[in-house]
């Protein structure tokens, strides 16, 4: 008994002394399954920035509220409606894939809560919404840095590989297309894949009798490092240019030698970055984490801190139309990723980077910008 009313009393002084709310922010990631290296990477990079800022600028602090998905559509949907029905989130950060974020963004956009994706890169994850944000730049963007990287450096004919499962991967290979096409680039053909893959010994085939200068691999890492092995396994010579989804330290462990040179384009690359925000970032990584800073972790750093950012702007940061519209509102906003503008679609304009596998590790080569 005693023990009880000591418990009521301190719940009460707490109450009486401090007017400060809770402000709650639901994530939802991959933390297991095929993709386990999406959720857990983008979750390195949240607690950084989770540790570097939690309180906002009325007093009110910030709770994060992490969700497992393990990589599946059916399990990011009844995530968000979990955070947004019973723990009463007032935005959602995720997913990873463009095809699981496109399936959260309908109960985003029905129930009037702010989203913001950090990764997904596909067009149609924000296409007529107007509660969905994305803190990446898109696939046509990526899509024709691959292609202009490749073509100016020599590569002037493409095989097209694309992971059929996945919206990403779909998109990417279309956007390769078009800026290659345009480029003055000869697509000599295109085999397919599926996510889970794991014998590619049809399509490698296809690739060497195509013989192309290049292999424009437009899918994920799983399947990215097994079809390089098997590819250099058959005598393909042709070095594979991708996009995001493949620079994960999976792709050298699993692939071996076979990785070295493999091209991609990417949202971040610690060797280029410049701004305070992006130098304080990678040394408390660094410090928490002892290996380089991926830019997964940097773009969850940066969809937090754009939220934050919206809510300080809203007298009430637990207003979700107010978030959204701040959010939406984004404009030169200092990420750790680089400079951030957020168009009328709730797309970010930003700058990419072009990195390679190099002596076992992600090298960086260059920048290009919107
Ligand atoms: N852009 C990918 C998608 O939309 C996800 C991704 C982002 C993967 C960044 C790796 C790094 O599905």
């Amino acid at each position: 008994m005693k023990k009880i009313s000591t418990i009521v009393a301190s719940a009460a002084l707490i109450v009486s002394m401090s007017y400060a709310k809770e402000i709650k922010i639901g994530v939802v990631l991959p933390l297991t399954g095929p993709l386990a290296a999406f959720g857990q990477t983008s979750n390195d990079g949240l607690k950084i920035a989770y540790a570097q800022r939690h309180t906002l600028k009325n007093g009110d602090t910030v709770k994060i509220i992490v969700l497992d998905d393990r990589g599946d559509k059916v399990e990011a949907a009844t995530a968000t409606r979990r955070l947004i029905d019973k723990n009463k989130v007032t935005a959602i950060l995720g997913e990873v894939a463009s095809s699981n974020s496109m399936a959260m963004a309908p109960i985003a956009e029905r129930s009037k809560t702010p989203m913001i994706t950090h990764a997904s890169t596909n067009p149609r994850v924000t296409k007529g919404k107007k509660f969905v944000t994305r803190a990446c730049f898109i696939d046509p963007f990526q899509g024709a840095i691959q292609a202009n990287y490749a073509y100016d450096h020599g590569y002037k004919t493409a095989v097209i590989v694309t992971d059929a499962k996945q919206d990403y991967s779909v998109g990417v290979s279309k956007a390769f297309k078009k800026a290659y096409l345009k480029r003055g680039g000869k697509i000599l053909g295109r085999v397919i894949i599926n996510s889970g893959d794991k014998d590619f010994n049809a399509q490698v085939s296809t690739i060497k009798s195509k013989n192309p200068n290049i292999v424009a691999f437009t899918g994920y890492y799983p399947e990215a490092a097994l079809m390089v092995r098997q590819a250099r396994a058959v005598g393909v010579k042709a070095p594979f240019i991708g996009g995001d989804g493949v620079g994960f330290p999976e792709l050298i462990k699993i692939g071996g030698k076979a990785a070295e040179g493999f091209m991609y384009s990417d949202h971040f690359n610690e060797a280029a970055a410049t701004s305070k925000v992006a130098k304080a970032y990678v040394a408390a990584f660094h410090k928490k984490y002892h290996k380089p800073a991926d830019s997964m972790g940097a773009l969850a750093a940066d969809a937090y801190n754009m939220l934050l950012n919206a809510m300080n702007k809203c007298s009430d940061p637990s207003d979700k139309i107010c978030v959204n519209t701040n959010l939406r509102d984004t404009k030169n906003f200092q990420g750790v990723t680089g400079l951030i503008n957020i168009d009328k679609n709730g797309d970010a304009i930003k700058s990419g980077v072009v990195n390679v596998v190099k002596d076992g590790k992600f090298a960086y080569l260059t920048t290009v910008n919107p």
